[in-house]
């Protein structure tokens, strides 16, 4: 292919991530992906190309493979390649095959294979003690109603997303990391602005750079002062080796990084949706408790995390009854994947009562998301108290006017403007 622009953001065609009609139906290039096969090659503005999986079963072989590598360092990613890298890698003998291994001395797991991975996944998982769940649940709830409480003080109008989804998990990380409530508006707007792919590029590394130092304080002072939080946790329990400050570091900005975006445009988006499917909204108005099961199916319904997880072939590999080249870039389309016919029957329709079964939007296998149970938490408390104390919550803008995040790393709303009675 010939690249088409040298100021890329991102490399896969646009319109990929284009939602035409429906806010929360997959987009329809990336159906038409799917309706060629399970797995297809795509090829991409900077002149590589990458794969596509997107039949559910394909997805889970992939993920549960560790033959699929998630080391951004030591494969990296025709993704995040200029088109000028792209035509260097291409006349090299050996075209896309992978770079030689490297020793990794931090923390991003999240981007990492074993034998590094589990090791730091089990102390982090370990930090998630019951009795610090059934606090953090505590807190949820508190975090949520007080949130409710000043929207109500204020009128009966808001923005739901900055009134609500975006503060409610960033509060709920800065109580599981110990972030002084001082210092929580700091964190708030760097974690948004290195996340918004709209940003330049630079302006996005200086948000990052600053979540990173923001992370060494926090981290320094939890050595001299800790708390009952997760980082003191991990440097406080004595593990051997025990973790170095990068590493703590890392940790931190991965659990930032996964846990707020990805809850916040859940929350923002689950409330369009039920607002938009008045049916299964009377549902939970009448029972909370459907949210128990009904969160599963808003999750799999929505799938925010609509572009990736990726990963890359360590070797030839063999998905379905397509061979992937070692090296190359493998990224899975979750939301098409979630409504696989083979798997759901009416995949297309929310129901907030379908059996629950397993879905792929906290991804499957050795990186099944770590912070999933707190997710579901802050999914069924944050609606539930939405749709409870706010009776006759509505949209007060048409529904095809609400601005989409679809060339967002996550899937979601960039406001919901609603009314209550
Ligand atoms: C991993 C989705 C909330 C922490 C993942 C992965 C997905 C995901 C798809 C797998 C990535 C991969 O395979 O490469 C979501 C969604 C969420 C959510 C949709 C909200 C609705 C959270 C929260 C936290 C969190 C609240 C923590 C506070 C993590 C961590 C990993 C992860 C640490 C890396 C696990 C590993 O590499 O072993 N998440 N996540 N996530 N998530 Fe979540």
């Amino acid at each position: 292919a010939t690249p088409r622009s040298t100021n890329l953001q991102r490399p896969i065609p646009p319109e990929i991530f284009e939602r035409n009609g429906c806010p929360f139906d997959p987009p329809a290039a990336m159906k038409a992906l799917h309706d060629r096969g399970p797995v297809t090659r795509i090829d991409l503005l900077n002149g590589a190309h990458a794969w596509i999986v997107s039949g559910y079963e394909e997805v889970r072989a992939v993920l549960g493979d560790a033959r699929f590598s998630s080391d951004r360092l030591r494969y990296p990613s025709t993704l995040s390649m200029s088109p000028e890298e792209v035509a260097d890698r291409q006349a090299q003998p050996g075209g896309q095959c992978p770079a030689a291994p490297q020793e990794r001395k931090d923390g991003m797991f999240i981007f990492m294979d074993a034998p590094q991975h589990p090791r730091l996944r089990r102390l982090l998982s370990g930090q998630f003690t019951v009795k610090r769940m059934k606090h953090l649940e505590d807190h949820v709830r508190d975090v949520a109603v007080q949130l409710i409480d000043v929207m109500r003080a204020d009128g009966t109008q808001a923005d739901l997303v900055k009134a609500f989804a975006l503060p409610l998990p960033s509060l709920v990380i800065c109580e599981l990391l110990g972030v002084d409530y001082a210092d929580r508006t700091e964190f708030h707007h760097s974690t948004a602005v290195a996340l918004d792919l709209s940003r330049p590029s630079e302006e996005r590394r200086q948000a990052s750079g600053e979540l990173r130092q923001f992370m060494a304080k926090l981290v320094v002072a939890k050595r001299s002062h800790p708390g009952d939080d997760i980082i003191s946790g991990l440097i406080h329990d004595h593990y051997d080796p025990p973790l170095t400050d990068r590493q703590l570091v890392d940790m931190a900005t991965t659990l930032l990084s996964a846990g707020h975006e990805t809850t916040a445009n859940m929350l923002g988006l689950s409330a369009f949706a039920l607002l938009e499917n008045p049916d299964q909204l009377a549902c939970v108005r009448d029972d909370p408790a459907v949210l128990d099961n009904g969160v599963e199916e808003l999750l799999r319904y929505l799938s925010v995390f609509h572009n990736g997880p990726t990963r890359f072939a360590t070797e030839d590999l063999t998905v379905g009854d397509v061979t992937i080249p070692a090296g190359d870039t493998v990224v899975m389309a979750v939301p098409v994947a979630n409504r696989d016919e083979q798997r759901w029957s009416e995949p297309d329709r929310l129901d907030l009562t379908r059996p629950r079964t397993s879905h792929l939007a906290f991804g499957h296998g050795a990186h099944l998301c770590l912070g999933q149970q707190l997710a579901r938490v802050e999914l069924r408390t944050g609606l539930a108290e939405l749709i409870t104390r706010l009776p006759g919550l509505r949209l007060t803008t048409p529904a095809s006017e609400i601005p989409l995040r679809e060339q967002m790393v996550v899937y979601g709303v960039h406001s919901l403007p609603v009314a209550w009675d």
